[in-house]
């Protein structure tokens, strides 16, 4: 029977868990989002989020198990994220699975955030081949990356100041959304009047294929102010939606105007879109369209794996175990800053 690998994603607010088999896919998988719990706070808690952690980890586990009828004797490794993310909250995986995984006599093994990420778009069918293009649009990061093969990665630009997740979250705050102000923002978008507002496209032009997004959150500072200055003490909501609109656009048009210039520097034509902004639908339809248009493809996880789960650290996992990593030591630590590019393998 071929490899099958449990995967465990704790770096964020996010507790995943899934099992993945070779040759055969996902089995089961599971998601418990603290997003309600850090809701009151306008952001993660990282101390909320490791307790809450502990508490959901192993019921998770066992809920999977038992969707997928496995037995623990079954599993033949642990993937978890070692890093990057938040030191407390990646603690709680990674101890989860050194001793799971001692316990079962069995490797485990540490997977970079981002690669789960960047391989997830090879979860879903039709999938890429290698090599491609992707775009990696998260909360924490905003990277293009030249993919040759499983640990093959090339950094061809990245954002200088904040993700484009950040520029989202931050713009929605000032608009007064919830957290996660990304999708928050996104709806409220769909309400906007487009064209009103003109705002920023930080670096578009710049001639390289990095980012910049901390200017935009100022411009959109500056606009709602002014929007205030005009005689509105709070914004209508017709006024706020119309700003989100102008910042969604800002932001799509910037991710791919630089996605396009990617693949003509590459001179590829497969484009994979992976983190949490990849959900956006603009950028979807944009992307697909532009892309396209230019005889390339886009390739996207499917919506509930572009935000963070178990399925890519488990998906991730199960293709570096069949390039023989993963250790029966157990002795482990975890990365909350942690650089893709140190993970590369060097042949
Ligand atoms: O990949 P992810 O789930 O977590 C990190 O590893 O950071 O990404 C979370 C980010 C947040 O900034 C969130 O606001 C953003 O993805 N996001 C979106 C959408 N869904 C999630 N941004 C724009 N539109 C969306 N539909
Ligand atoms: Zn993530």
């Amino acid at each position: 029977m071929s490899l099958i690998t449990l995967g465990i994603e704790s770096s964020c607010d996010e507790t995943g868990i899934a099992l993945y088999q070779m040759g055969r896919g996902l089995l089961a998988h599971a998601l418990h989002t603290q997003v309600a719990m850090h809701n009151e706070y306008g952001g993660v808690v990282p101390e909320l989020a490791s307790r809450d952690h502990v508490r959901r980890i192993t019921p998770l586990i066992r809920q999977v198990m038992r969707e997928a009828g496995m037995s623990p004797d079954q599993i033949s490794a642990i993937a978890y994220t070692q890093g990057p993310g938040l030191g407390g909250a990646l603690l709680v995986g990674a101890s989860v699975a050194n001793a799971l995984a001692y316990a079962l006599d069995i490797p485990a093994i540490g997977i970079h955030h981002l690669e789960g990420h960047l391989l997830s778009p090879l979860l879903s069918d039709p999938a890429p081949e290698f090599p491609f293009v992707a775009l990696l649009v998260s909360g924490g990061h905003t990277q293009l990356m030249r993919v040759d093969g499983v640990g093959q990665y090339t950094l061809l630009g990245e954002t200088l100041d904040d993700a484009a997740g950040e520029a989202f979250d931050k713009s929605a705050k000032l608009l007064g959304l919830s957290y996660p102000g990304g999708p928050a923002l996104a709806r409220l978008a769909t309400s906007g009047r487009p064209n009103l507002y003109k705002l920023p496209r930080p670096m578009q032009h710049s001639g390289d294929l990095n980012f910049s997004f901390s200017g935009l959150k100022t411009a959109v500072l500056t606009q709602v102010r002014q929007s205030s200055n005009d005689g509105q003490k709070i914004l209508d909501e017709q006024t706020r939606a119309d700003i989100a609109c102008a910042v969604q656009e800002a932001i799509v048009d910037v991710l791919a105007h630089k996605a396009r210039a990617a693949l003509a520097q590459t001179g590829l034509d497969q484009l994979v879109v992976a983190g949490g902004v990849g959900a956006n639908r603009l950028l979807r339809s944009r992307l697909t369209e532009d892309i396209s248009k230019r005889g390339g493809k886009v390739f996207y996880p499917d919506l509930e794996f572009c935000t963070d789960n178990g399925a890519m650290i488990a998906f991730a996992g199960a293709l570096r175990l069949a390039q023989r990593q993963g250790k029966k030591d157990y002795g482990f630590d975890v990365k909350p800053r942690w650089d893709l590019q140190e993970i590369v393998l060097r042949n």
